[in-house]
């Protein structure tokens, strides 16, 4: 079983509803000074399969460390929970392929006989997937899947389910908000949950520079691609004419503000049109923000909890200190 709000036809293909907010944010993002695209496109079909082999890749840190957490730390952090809350159903946010929380799940499975598990996802082929999936690799788990947006997706499974709930939102998905944009999603997600529930939040730890960067640039050329696919996708459901060849994949980090940016950079000046609708003008060198993960100190982690409302009740770090899931009660 699942629930979409968008308008979504049986094989999956898009139809006006999600277009048009795709096509309004390509054209708002793309007409505003820097230019930028919404990070949260990337995951299309293709760009589901290429964050899986980014997953994959040795460069790419966060996902084996976070996976060592959940592995080995999994009866501790169910334990935490259980102080708080003797029934949960399980909401995650932006669940991907839960390569590491389908772990967490088991372990809620052997506890708790009768829970549910919510993955939300702005991806429909996430959702499609995981609803087949799961219940095949974990026996008689009860899974409705919601396709869009996190917190309103969220706000669904209030109505959905009267239990207190266990959210989950790891694999640095917070990252993706810029340190302020962090703060007022965090507050409305303690306001969207009810008052009791409880968070497992990922955050990726600042460390050496050069290990950051490398993991959002890695040899095999993954992440460029991952960040090309966009230029694709927009081409193929918004009808624009983007030569993906004539953008430079441009990655950053700055560990004064612990920010990791990605950029599109045009090679040469160049008009690319988005459908009938605009036409937009690039610069030779001009670039497109394409995404942000934000890295977080331990007292950056501290003071973003309290800030937002949670009192932070549990933290879980991999052995070599890269990544931190974060358990906080609303
Ligand atoms: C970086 S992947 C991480 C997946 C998973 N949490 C993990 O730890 O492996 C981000 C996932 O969040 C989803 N996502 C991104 N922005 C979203 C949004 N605004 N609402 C719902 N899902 C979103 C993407 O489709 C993708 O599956």
């Amino acid at each position: 079983m699942h629930t979409t709000t968008l308008s979504t036809a049986a094989n999956g293909a898009i139809i006006t509803d999600h277009r048009h907010q795709f096509l309004t944010d390509v054209i708002e993002g793309l007409s505003s000074s820097p230019k930028c695209l919404h990070s949260k496109y990337f995951y299309d079909e293709q760009g589901d399969k290429l964050f899986q082999q980014i997953m994959q890749c040795p460069e790419y840190y966060p996902t084996r460390c976070e996976m060592e957490i959940i592995r080995q730390q999994r009866e501790e952090i169910i334990g935490s929970v259980l102080k708080y809350l003797p029934q949960f159903d399980v909401v995650e946010l932006g669940a991907g392929d839960a390569s590491k929380s389908i772990h967490l799940l088991q372990t809620v499975c052997n506890t708790l006989p009768d829970f549910t598990y919510y993955p939300i996802d702005i991806s429909w082929n996430i959702i499609q997937d995981l609803e087949k999936r799961l219940p095949e690799a974990l026996p008689g788990l009860r899974i409705h899947g919601l396709h869009g947006e996190y917190l309103e997706m969220l706000q669904q499974t209030t109505e959905l389910s009267h239990r207190n709930k266990l959210v989950l939102f790891m694999g640095g998905n917070i990252g993706n908000f810029d340190a302020r944009t962090a703060v007022n999603f965090c507050r409305e997600l303690r306001r969207t949950m009810r008052p009791g529930d409880l968070l497992l939040i990922g955050f990726d730890l600042k460390k050496h520079p050069q290990v950051i960067l490398d993991a959002y640039n890695d040899k095999q050329g993954l992440t460029r691609d991952f960040n090309i696919n966009l230029l694709h996708r927009i081409n193929r459901e918004l009808d624009a004419d983007f030569d993906p060849m004539l953008f430079h994949h441009y990655p950053t980090y700055d560990p004064a503000t612990g920010a990791c940016k990605s950029y599109l950079v045009s090679l040469e000046k160049q008009k690319v049109c988005i459908g009938k609708e605009a036409t937009i003008t690039f610069e030779k060198d001009e670039c497109i923000f394409m995404e942000v993960a934000q890295k977080y100190s331990p007292e950056e982690i501290q003071r973003l909890a309290f800030t937002a409302g949670f009192s932070p009740v549990g933290s879980f770090v991999d052995a070599s200190g890269c990544f931190a899931d974060c358990l906080w009660r609303g």
